[in-house]
């Protein structure tokens, strides 16, 4: 396939940000359209050293407004799509739904819809097109600590808010496909860590809080277990998944790579340590044990062996060197950090943490 013109959605938040560079970088020929709100976890600054490329255009736009998403794919002539931008954290998802569903699923809808009209419009119709559809292992639900795995059969069963409008959008996907014939492709990932990730996740949130010898709060007894994968990689695995992936199929992307939340602190507060030349343990007395998230996911685990089969694709960092390199970017990036955390982020940070 020769994508011409690419609307990659949510691309100035985390995952977006590096998969709008692999893309603008890798593909010249292409025009890579990013797509994004900019709500509180959309930031340009993740993309200044791409945002003067001539293969890139920003669009601020909702992707609810369906006139705005079907003349921008008329205008672009827009052959593919890659949608990220969603609303991602649990936590907020507990607090505002609404807002969820309108974004994730509604959206999604909207981003559909808009595609079917254009595509269906064209004389070659969905020949060369693609929509490619990110989502999450958290689907899929929570696991026992019984070493079972999440495979691409698992059933459906959401918990949260978050993972409920995930799972709605996949299932709208995979409707359009099979009620229009529409070239989609779904795939599920496990947990993202590395630069340019919202300080309301675990990793990047406990980095800011041990560099400032802030508490970490731990959720119940910090036994949750998630499977980590570096964000570079998951943008590598969409890249080989756009090009390479059949349609109408899922895959999941995991680094079988599993780790209980209250091993990941003590090698963050480590590594922070370390790093800024702290003495081992100076740390330890951060952690916070606070009540436990509700509804919260004991084990998420994923079986990513179809993807590396069918399609050639591996993790490429151990967990270790992963972590090295993700706090020693925060540590130079203070300024970034800075940034994001001042301002609305900060009175909803307070309102968030109060009495836990
Ligand atoms: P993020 O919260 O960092 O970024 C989301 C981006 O979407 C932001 O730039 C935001 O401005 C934009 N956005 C939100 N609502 C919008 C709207 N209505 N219209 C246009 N733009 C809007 O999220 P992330 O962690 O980068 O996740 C990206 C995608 O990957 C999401 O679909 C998420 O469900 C999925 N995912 C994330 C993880 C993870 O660990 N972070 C794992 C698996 C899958
Ligand atoms: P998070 O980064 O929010 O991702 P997700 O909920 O999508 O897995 O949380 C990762 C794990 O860390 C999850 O089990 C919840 C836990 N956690 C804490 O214990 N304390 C925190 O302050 C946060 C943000 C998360």
């Amino acid at each position: 396939m020769n994508h011409k013109a690419i609307i990659i959605t949510g691309g100035a938040g985390f995952i977006g940000s590096h998969v709008v560079r692999l893309f603008v970088n890798k593909y010249p020929e292409y025009k890579v359209i990013n797509v994004d709100k900019l709500t509180y976890a959309g930031n340009l600054a993740n993309l200044k050293d791409i945002e003067e490329k001539p293969n890139y255009r920003f669009v601020k736009a909702d992707i609810c407004d369906f006139d705005a998403m079907l003349s921008l794919m008329q205008e672009e002539k827009v052959d593919g799509i890659i949608h990220l931008a969603a609303e991602s954290h649990v936590d907020r998802s507990i607090k505002d739904p609404f807002t969820f569903a309108r974004t994730n699923v509604m959206g999604t809808l909207s981003l559909l819809q808009a595609a079917k009209l254009y595509w269906e419009s064209l004389p070659e119709k969905y020949e060369g097109k693609r929509f490619y559809h990110i989502s999450t292992d958290e689907v899929y639900g929570a696991l026992k600590m019984d070493g079972s795995l999440f495979t691409e059969e698992t059933k459906y069963q959401p918990h949260s808010p978050y993972s409920a409008a995930k799972a709605s959008s996949d299932h709208f996907v995979r409707a359009y496909h099979d009620t229009y014939g529409m070239p989609t492709i779904v795939t599920n990932c496990s947990n993202n860590y590395g630069p340019y990730q919202f300080p309301e996740k675990l990793i990047p949130l406990f980095i800011n809080n041990i560099r400032h010898r802030k508490p970490l709060p731990v959720y119940g007894k910090g036994e949750n277990v998630r499977d980590w994968l570096y964000v570079e990689d998951h943008a590598r695995a969409i890249d080989i998944i756009f090009h390479k992936g059949k349609t109408a199929e899922t895959y999941n992307i995991g680094g079988f790579n599993e780790w209980k939340n209250i091993d990941i602190v003590k090698l963050l507060i480590a590594t922070v340590d370390r790093l800024l030349g702290r003495p081992e343990g100076a740390d330890d007395d951060l952690i916070t044990y606070v009540t436990d998230r509700a509804g919260h996911d004991l084990r998420y685990a994923i079986d990513s062996r179809k993807l590396q089969k069918e399609l050639g694709w591996e993790p490429s960092l151990q967990f270790e060197e992963g972590i090295e390199k993700t706090v020693r970017w925060y540590l130079d990036n203070q300024d970034w950090m800075d940034n994001v955390t001042s301002g609305d982020y900060q009175r909803y940070y307070d309102d968030m943490y109060k009495g836990r």
